[in-house]
């Protein structure tokens, strides 16, 4: 049953006379940092020489280098950007041979495609958030929680899901109202995180981007009339909010009729087509052909990546933007 995939309390005791080192202080680390050691946890933090760490420092934290910091630790949070974890994780296995340590991952990208190396004896697991760090902190202040993906990828002790679940309360995520744990596989994560990033968001950015050409071009529409009606007004984080409050179809009600029915209808009359969209980049990401590209593009220098960037940055679309929000203020000149 899907049920028994969900987790809705929990403690944090399986930690309590642990050492957890959480590597990077970026926007995961920090928020998970900080809620533990709030929690009453013995937090050190392992990070290179550089901002975040002198950032870490200052917010009372002791900091170590990354195989320090792995060398001290029963429990390790791997929380540094997904390209950096392959050469990170060497650092690591050399730091903990032979002891079985539980190492965390808060995505389950690396792990799923074989891109880092586990060591043999640690258990391995998997504490995702569905929330950015700062949003993990505001709602730390609040005394409430938010949902996360949890799964076991090695179970060595035989005590690796007590250890996700104690991770998912310790950071705050479950045991507070609003927080939900559901267990999944590394792979299952990967595959919802990227095929949302592959499907919904370029969807919407394609269409916006056709959306102005039209308007602006076919139609002169003037373009901050346009930009206004697509993001820039704000309008939508309401819909988006609403949506997770009131749910999907509901929150509809709070239009017009008439934008009801030409939202519905065309919904229906697009399923079919974005469908045979979402099965390709589906099996694209669960058969490891995305994985591929991504880590060929970046041993080349990311070329492509420059080159999507600068043609972003050069659209008329971004142009128009940069206009609009320098009269808003919300840019400098
Ligand atoms: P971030 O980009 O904020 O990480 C910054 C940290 O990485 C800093 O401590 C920096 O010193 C360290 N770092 C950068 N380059 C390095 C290098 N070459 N060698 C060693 N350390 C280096 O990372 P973020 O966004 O917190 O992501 C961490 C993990 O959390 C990832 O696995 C990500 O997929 C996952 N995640 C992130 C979310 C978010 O809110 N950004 C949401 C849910 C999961």
């Amino acid at each position: 049953m899907a049920g028994e995939r969900l987790v809705l309390s929990g403690d944090f005791k399986v930690l309590m006379d642990k050492t957890i080192a959480v590597l990077g202080y970026g926007n995961q680390g920090r928020a998970q940092a900080t809620v533990m050691r709030d929690n009453g946890l013995n937090v050190i933090v392992g990070n290179v020489q550089d901002e975040y760490r002198r950032l870490a420092e200052r917010e009372g934290f002791r900091t170590y280098d990354i195989a320090e910091a792995a060398q001290r630790a029963d429990v390790i949070m791997v929380l540094l950007p997904d390209e950096v974890q392959p050469a990170v994780m060497k650092e690591v296995n050399a730091a903990v041979r032979g002891r079985n340590v539980v190492i965390d991952f808060a995505s389950g990208f690396n792990v799923a495609f074989g891109l880092v190396e586990l060591p043999d004896s640690a258990d391995v697991v998997m504490v995702a958030p569905r929330m950015i760090g700062a949003g993990i902190l505001n709602l730390h202040r609040q005394g409430k929680g938010y949902p996360v993906l949890i799964g076991v990828e090695k179970d060595v002790s035989g005590r690796a899901w007590d250890y996700a679940v104690g991770i998912a309360a310790a950071i705050g995520a479950i045991g507070r109202p609003g927080g939900i744990a559901v267990k999944v596989t590394f792979k299952e994560e990967a595959l919802l995180d990227l095929l949302d990033e592959h499907t919904n968001w370029p969807l919407l950015f394609a269409s916006f981007m056709a959306f102005f050409d039209v308007a602006t071009k076919q139609y002169g529409v003037p373009p901050e009339a346009v930009l206004l009606e697509l993001y820039a007004s704000g309008e939508m984080a309401e819909v988006a909010s609403s949506m997770a409050s009131m749910g999907l179809f509901e929150q509809l009600r709070l239009h017009s009729t008439t934008s009801q029915y030409g939202q519905l209808s065309r919904a229906f009359a697009f399923y079919h087509y974005v469908k045979r969209l979402v099965e390709k980049e589906a099996r694209q990401i669960w058969l490891g052909d995305f994985a591929r590209e991504w880590t060929l593009e970046q041993l080349a220098g990311k070329p492509k990546f420059k080159a999507l960037w600068e043609a972003a940055r050069s659209s008329e679309l971004a142009r128009a933007e940069d206009a609009l929000f320098r009269v808003l203020g919300r840019r400098q000149a």
